[in-house]
């Protein structure tokens, strides 16, 4: 059997780069709140994607339950059922109610024009995802936020380095929640981070991740444990550093996979729509009914050929059992996802994937095509 190759792989530099910052941490013996590892990684992340303020946390779930937190969103928020269940699942730790609202089978994002029929008077919120790095419609989102004055916070957790047509799509919304898992395209293990507009609400959103303290002895709200690490956020500067070699070679697999599935009747790559930079986080491919086998028979003949491509996003939120019972998450409701969550694959992407490794890939699929 040929060795295993799985939807992804963490990058790593070499080991031999990371010295260095461990024998600073060793020295200063400062191993967290808010050290010289983190100040730094904010600022350089702050220029690197083009944005005005970051406050680090200790993985992208509890900054989305901290997002919520800051801007005290309560009852409904509105979001998409296709995509990571934390993205639900901080409404749920927030006591917030979710309404799924379907997605646009182009972009697989939050349908802009499926939205204002799920605002209620109870609504606070939109929670957009850009899902596999493709941005939302930014635009027509905060529109409707300023029509019916509701608040934006965006799980960006698949889109690391991404810009839109004006800059880094970071910078739309109340606030953008950003993912630092092992998984994605930009990694300190675990991490995650919130872009915030200003200076103030950073400062805030920094009180709220270290338990509500403010100085040694105030403590102004229900804070939470949500701070990076230093021997994360010094992994995250080291990874700065490679992050644009990731991109390119993450590109290149990208087109690889783009030529050599082209024309298989039945294959649909999911083209790229809005973004002037991508960061080819995933690879997702739609199975569509002309393909002679199905979504989870092709996924299957790719195992035994020692491949794991991952049915992600399947099942929707909306279909596991804390979500099942919402009225928004009723099949008729969401009738593109639905159907996206049957029929797609993420096929491996890493920026160590050889091009041989996306032969042997669409090989297979070219073989069941016939
Ligand atoms: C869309 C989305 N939201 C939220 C998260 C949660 O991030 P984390 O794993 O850093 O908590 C992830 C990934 O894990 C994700 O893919």
């Amino acid at each position: 059997m040929r060795n295993p190759i799985f939807v992804t792989q963490p990058s790593l530099p070499p080991l031999d780069e990371f010295i260095p910052y461990l024998e600073k941490i060793w020295a200063s013996k400062t191993l967290t709140n808010g050290g010289p590892f983190h100040r730094e990684l904010e600022l350089a992340l702050c220029a690197y994607l083009g944005v005005k303020h970051i406050a680090l946390f200790t993985n992208g779930t509890i900054a989305l339950v901290t997002a919520l937190q800051a801007l005290r969103i309560t009852d409904e928020v509105i979001t998409t059922p296709y995509s990571f269940v934390a993205t639900a699942h901080s409404l749920k730790w927030n006591g917030i109610k979710p309404v799924f609202v379907d997605i646009d089978p182009k972009t697989l994002n939050l349908d802009p024009t499926k939205i204002e029929a799920a605002i209620t008077p109870q609504t606070t919120a939109i929670m957009p995802v850009h899902c596999y790095g493709n941005p939302c419609d930014v635009d027509a989102i905060q529109e409707i936020a300023d029509n019916y004055n509701l608040k934006v916070i965006y799980d960006a957790a698949h889109a690391f380095g991404v810009q839109c047509h004006c800059g880094s799509v970071l910078n739309h919304g109340d606030l953008s929640v950003l993912s630092f898992h092992a998984t994605k395209v930009f990694n300190t293990f675990e991490g995650g981070a919130i872009v915030c507009p200003d200076a103030k609400t950073k400062q805030h959103i920094d009180h709220l991740k270290n338990f509500g303290f403010v100085n040694e002895t105030t403590v102004v709200a229900t804070g939470i444990n949500g701070k990076m690490s230093e021997i994360n956020a010094a992994f995250g500067l080291l990874q700065l550093k490679h992050v644009d070699r990731v991109l390119t070679r993450r590109r290149e697999i990208d087109s690889l996979y783009r030529d050599l599935l082209h024309g298989i009747p039945g294959i649909r790559c999911i083209q790229r729509t809005g973004q002037q930079v991508a960061n080819y986080a995933y690879f997702p491919i739609l199975v569509e009914p002309d393909y002679p086998l199905t979504r989870d028979e092709l996924h299957e003949r790719m195992r035994d050929t020692n491949v794991f491509g991952r049915r992600y996003f399947y099942p929707l939120i909306s279909d596991f059992p804390m979500y099942r019972g919402l009225p928004s998450s009723a099949r008729a409701n969401l009738p593109v996802a639905s159907e996206i969550s049957e029929k797609v694959i993420c096929l491996p992407i890493y920026p160590d994937l050889s091009d041989d490794d996306v032969k042997r890939i669409t090989t297979t699929i070219h073989h069941h095509s016939k």
